[in-house]
């Protein structure tokens, strides 16, 4: 049988590339059994879901609700609930170090500085993220090499040394268009805000619709330069661009 006998769904170059990543999903399942995969509950990260939780390869799917997250995004949970029949873990910030940084900095102090903004980014992403990854062997995420600057490198996998344990990004070298094509034609749920000009979606008061022609990220921490557009969770991202440029 080929590969778009099997998915017949998918174009020839589409059927190639789902079966390419199921192959790699089956192989970090194998390597590491209790891997689990970081969902932001965008576009990427349900490409990710509908292989692990629509059959394929099983392994966990969680998610950090920072507390500020579009009400759209939260929903996104309920359609994988309904289409898969299993939910998605959440973890969320510790209240306490919550209540605390918004009493000594205010609600929205991400807008004024960029250290006011990763201390929220550690507190509401970073800390929850270390439970989440606690005692597991390695974790995926859906990041692109395509989607910024900072991700130009990004490898299929790598020793995660922030976190202490291995790192897969099965999606690095797919496109935005294969991203969307795989959604279309597989019928994967998605949150809607991706269609009211958001490609990426992080937290409500830190994204923003992108103008057409705009960078990808661009409606991510708007208010900042492009090199420090990342909140934490991928911060071997940078160093590895820094390098390369340097060089
Ligand atoms: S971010 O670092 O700027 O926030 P981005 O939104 O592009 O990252 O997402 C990249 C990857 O980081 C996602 O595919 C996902 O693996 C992980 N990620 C980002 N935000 C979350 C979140 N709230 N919960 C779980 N994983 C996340
Ligand atoms: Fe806080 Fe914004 Fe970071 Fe969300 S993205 S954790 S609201 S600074």
């Amino acid at each position: 049988m080929t590969t778009t006998d099997l998915y017949p769904e998918l174009d020839t170059a589409l059927a190639v590339r789902w079966r390419e990543l199921n192959a790699r999903l089956a192989d970090i399942q194998r390597r590491y059994p209790d891997a689990a995969l970081a969902s932001s509950l965008a576009a990427e990260d349900m490409v990710l879901t509908h292989a692990l939780y629509g059959g394929g390869p099983d392994l966990e799917v969680f998610t950090l609700d920072t507390g500020r997250l579009h009400a759209e995004t939260l929903g996104v949970l309920d359609a994988v609930r309904e289409r898969y029949g299993r939910e998605v873990t959440v973890y969320r910030p510790d209240a306490q170090a919550v209540e605390r940084h918004v009493a000594q900095h205010g609600a929205y102090a991400f807008y004024e500085s960029v250290d006011l903004r990763k201390a929220c980014c550690q507190i509401r992403k970073v800390e929850p993220l270390k439970r989440a990854l606690a005692g597991r062997g390695a974790w995926i995420t859906g990041q692109r090499r395509a989607q910024s600057t900072t991700r130009g490198e990004l490898p299929l996998e790598e020793d995660d040394k922030t976190f202490g344990l291995y790192k897969f990004n099965p999606l690095a070298e797919w496109s935005e268009e294969e991203v969307w094509s795989v959604i279309r034609a597989l019928g994967i749920p998605y949150n809607p805000l991706h269609d009211q000009g958001y490609p990426s979606i992080g937290c409500e008061p830190c994204t923003r619709a992108i103008r057409p022609g705009e960078d990808l990220r661009a409606g991510r921490w708007w208010w900042e330069s492009s090199d420090s557009k990342e909140c934490g969770l991928h911060a071997g991202n940078r160093v590895i661009s820094v390098v390369a440029r340097a060089e």
